[in-house]
């Protein structure tokens, strides 16, 4: 079925649109299911006021103190959170006395700021600025930075975190396979574990509680491993993003990983839309189905107002978001994005848990307000 349609509406979406229009793209299943693109005469984030919880928020993350930034035996703090999918800082910055196995769920690190060593059951791997680090569940590890001002988004999840189908655009867009990296297995070395002790502790965390098995020899001592349940990172500066001269692709062009309850895309700099006619910035929507994250790691972010690295929205379902005024007016001028951030949408409500509340910019809702 084509589209039916009245009153005044662009011929195709985020092209052309009526003078004096805003466009909304009210759509289902993310950016995949049926769609009405609404031609507004007023932004429709141009609201004065709210009442009730249901309100833009944004976070910065950089005030954050997990306890595992001061304390070698420290941990992440989570800052939101549904059944599916928990979100979590750390800021580690020593080397872990134990190792971990989160039976919770699957991991993805994404690396903000340093670099060091994974130690896995499948070999250390080295992690830098810019890594996605896939961490199955149940996986022993043990974080050893090299650098003391580290920051790390954790997004834990009950399903895998699974490489989404490419369908018509073929295996290599986005990124070729063949940069993701896997871990070499290495004998452990001799001498005292992490703790300084002839006990190696594993911390296992289960139902967000955690329990501790002590051996008498390291347990990473894994010699050979073949399969494919295994620990693997990519790089941001690896994905190579698509992109049309001519209309502004959705969000989920630029997914990278597909998980149950949750879609995380990466955003990375690339050319703006050339054609005169085409939208160059996000367009107006209130993600009927999905809670929408975005996490700011790095560059010019300059669809929003006073954001800057390290900080993070959440859009809920059910209210708009879109560009900032400055940036609608401003599309013209601009050639090319430079921006870096990692968004998550999730099937279900995604909670503001309390470390989330400590750190948010209350005033968030208002920024869309037309400076006078
Ligand atoms: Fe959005």
């Amino acid at each position: 079925m084509y589209p039916l349609k009245k009153g005044k509406f662009a011929a195709q979406a985020h092209v052309g649109l009526p003078e004096g229009t805003y466009e909304e793209e009210h759509g289902r299943k993310g950016f995949y299911g049926k769609t009405a693109h609404l031609y507004h005469t007023h932004p429709p984030t141009g609201w004065i006021r709210f009442e009730g919880k249901l309100r833009p928020h944004c976070f910065d993350l950089n005030n954050l103190a997990p306890s595992d930034l001061t304390d070698p035996c420290g941990s992440p703090v989570a800052f939101l959170g549904n059944d599916d999918v928990k979100l979590s800082v750390s800021r580690r910055a020593h080397p872990m006395p134990f190792y971990f196995r989160n039976a919770d769920g699957d991991e993805l690190l994404f690396v903000h700021r340093g670099e060091g060593v994974i130690e896995t059951d499948f070999g250390p791997l080295r992690f830098e600025r810019g890594d996605y680090v896939v961490l199955p569940r149940a996986v022993t590890y043990r974080i050893v930075p090299d650098t003391a001002d580290n920051f790390f988004l954790i997004i834990q999840s009950k399903g895998e975190f699974e490489q989404p189908e490419k369908g018509l655009i073929g295996q290599h867009a986005l990124y070729d396979p063949g940069v993701i990296v896997t871990p070499e297995p290495v004998p452990p070395a001799d001498g005292p574990s992490p703790s300084g002790t002839r006990e190696w502790e594993v911390r296992i965390k289960v139902d967000d509680e955690f329990s501790k098995v002590f051996y008498p020899f390291n347990p990473i001592d894994v010699i050979g491993w073949k399969g494919d349940l295994v620990v693997w990172k990519v790089n941001l500066r690896d994905i190579r993003p698509v992109m049309s001269h001519r209309a502004h692709l959705p969000p989920s062009a630029h997914s990278t990983f597909i998980t149950p309850g949750a879609v995380v895309c990466s955003f990375v700099p690339r050319p703006l839309e050339q054609d005169p006619a085409a939208l160059r910035v996000p367009f107006f929507h209130r993600n009927t189905d999905y809670d929408e994250f975005i996490f700011y790691h790095d560059g010019d972010f300059f669809s929003k107002d006073n954001i800057k690295a390290g900080m993070a929205t959440l859009h809920p379902r059910g209210i708009h978001h879109g560009p900032h005024p400055k940036a609608l007016a401003n599309q013209s001028k601009k050639t090319a994005t430079d921006e870096y951030a990692v968004m998550l949408d999730g099937l279900n409500p995604i909670h503001v848990l309390p470390a989330g509340e400590q750190c948010e910019w209350k005033d968030y809702w208002a920024s869309w307000q037309e400076k006078k």
